[in-house]
């Protein structure tokens, strides 16, 4: 585990084994960023002589190593490129996306002083959420592949920031906060499906509920069976691994409005008798992804004390066939009385949700927000960096829209075309779970709307794209689970909490 702080210790006089520097774009080749003039300093004109005899230009994620043969009491300079220099500062996810770069390049260090252009707590908060995010890897199963893997990097002090100040203080806590339940959304997602079954995830929500002080309630198949959750228990019952589902609670005396997040739980998407073709399923035990960032964002919430109440609905169960699944054909009877025929086994992230809506909105929250890795069609219209937003309100769909934005995961507002509605009519049952595959993702919505009771304000979140990163690590994204969606829904509460929304 990467720790972050902060520190007024001079640059030079740091006992530390990297300090690191930043350079930005200049017209010819990098130039120094402003936090290194003490360091430039010292070298006496020949770090910049360096850097333009490494070619090195400046731009984002450009890394150098440089001794500093004793000018500085830290043996070594890590030079980070920041990009072009914008005219009113680097971006929050720029300073992110440094965080990250940096992090990955000190792994295997103990100690790092970091002396960049950080001008204020907000800056702070971001570059250090991106130096705890970057410095993520997943390496619980490997043994013999261990070997010569460099550890994260211990301990990060961000200098030139004095001790005292509180909002500085409470960026970087804030940041170890979001970071730590990033963090372990990503793990949920990375944990294969024969360790990481519905029981099992429950079983850590739990323990999630037990540190970050928020209450955990589990139905287990029967208690299920007795509530009628036939969405659930119908994705359920193909797997030897029964369904669940969780509700986390955390309430703030002086909350005056209570936000639901539901997430879909898949632990692992099989596609049941409609089964996916191989080359479809390797990556389906991140079909939880929905419900790790809603475990997240509840911790996060809870562990920062914010002032609105929340609940937490994990919707988890194993999507398998078997000679007990569900057939394509069947019709099942939902939580709350209504019927589905599923037509496509594959189409079940709606199903364990829609039990799970209608389950939350029980308890009259004035706003829900469900998230699911719910269609390959999102994936198709918005590729693998956006997650879709749809709603049945505009105005929250757009306050959503925008506390993604400023919580650095990029998102796009998508419509629900009332006229596709009727491709989902059954000839025998309320409604099927398939319908128009032109517009798939925005029938999958409009599924769920039918769900969500009068009154609520509702989005509906596809991370179908930005869940699971395929490519190479870059900026503070890792391989495989991104835990997106865990800091969009904490800043959507945080807004909340500052009747921002
Ligand atoms: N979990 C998948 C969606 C998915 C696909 C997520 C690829 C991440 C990557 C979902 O359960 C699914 O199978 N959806 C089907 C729906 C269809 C059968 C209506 C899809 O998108 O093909
Ligand atoms: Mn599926
Ligand atoms: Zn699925």
């Amino acid at each position: 585990m990467t720790t972050l702080s902060i520190g007024s210790t001079a640059a030079l006089s740091l006992r530390a084994d990297v300090l690191v520097i930043g350079t930005v774009k200049g017209e010819d080749g990098a130039v120094l960023a402003a936090g290194a003039e003490s360091v430039a300093a010292a070298f006496d004109g020949r770090l910049t002589d360096t850097l333009s005899a490494l070619d090195a230009t400046g731009a984002e994620g450009e890394l150098h190593r440089v001794p500093t043969f004793g000018a500085a009491k830290a043996p070594l300079v890590l030079v980070v490129g920041l990009g072009e220099q914008p005219a009113d500062g680097f971006t929050h996810d720029a300073l992110r996306r440094a965080g990250g770069n940096v992090a990955r390049a000190l792994a295997g260090v103990k100690k790092a002083g970091v002396a960049l252009p950080l001008a204020g707590a907000e800056a702070i908060g971001a570059f250090g959420e991106g130096v705890l995010l970057g410095a993520y890897s997943f390496e619980t199963y490997r043994e013999k592949s261990r070997e010569g893997r460099k550890d994260a990097v211990k301990d990060v002090v961000l200098l030139g920031v004095k001790g005292r100040d509180k909002a500085a203080k409470a960026a970087v806590e804030r940041a170890a906060i979001t970071a730590q339940s990033v963090n372990q959304a990503r793990d949920l997602v990375n944990t294969p499906p024969n360790d990481l079954n519905p029981k099992d995830f429950a079983a850590i929500a739990v323990d999630t509920g037990k540190n970050a002080g928020f209450k955990v309630e589990v139905l287990d198949d029967k208690a299920l069976a007795k509530g009628g959750f036939g969405g659930i228990l119908g994705v359920g019952q193909g797997s030897a691994s029964k369904p669940r589902l969780v509700r986390l609670g955390y309430t703030h005396p002086k909350a005056k409005r209570t936000i639901a997040l539901v997430g879909k739980g898949i632990t692992y998407d099989s596609g049941g008798i409609s089964l996916k073709p191989a080359g479809a399923n390797e990556t389906m035990k991140m079909d939880m992804g929905g419900a790790a960032a809603v475990l997240g964002a509840v911790a996060a919430v809870a562990r920062l004390g914010l002032e609105v109440n929340v609940t937490g609905w994990l919707a988890l169960a194993e999507n398998m066939p078997s000679g007990t699944a569900t057939r394509p054909g069947d019709v099942l009877r939902m939580y709350g009385g209504r019927t589905v025929e599923v037509l496509n086994t594959d189409a079940e992230g709606r199903l364990v949700l829609a039990d799970a809506i209608t389950r939350a909105c029980e308890e009259s929250p004035q706003m829900l927000i469900d998230v699911a890795t719910l269609t390959g069609a999102m994936m198709v219209a918005l590729g693998n960096d956006m997650y879709g937003i749809m709603s049945n309100d505009d105005t929250f769909r757009g306050a959503v829209h925008d506390a993604a934005t400023r919580a650095g995961e990029p998102a796009w507002p998508m419509p629900l075309p009332t006229e596709l509605r009727k491709s989902m009519d059954s000839p025998i049952a309320d409604i099927k779970n398939m319908g128009s595959r032109m517009g798939g993702g925005l029938v999958a919505g409009l599924f769920l709307q039918e769900f969500v009771a009068e009154g609520v304000s509702w989005a509906h979140l596809d991370i179908a794209g930005p869940a699971f990163h395929e490519g190479e690590a870059g900026g503070y994204r890792p391989k495989g689970g991104t835990g997106v969606a865990v800091r969009s829904l904490l800043q959507v509460a945080q807004d909340i909490a500052d009747n921002r929304i």
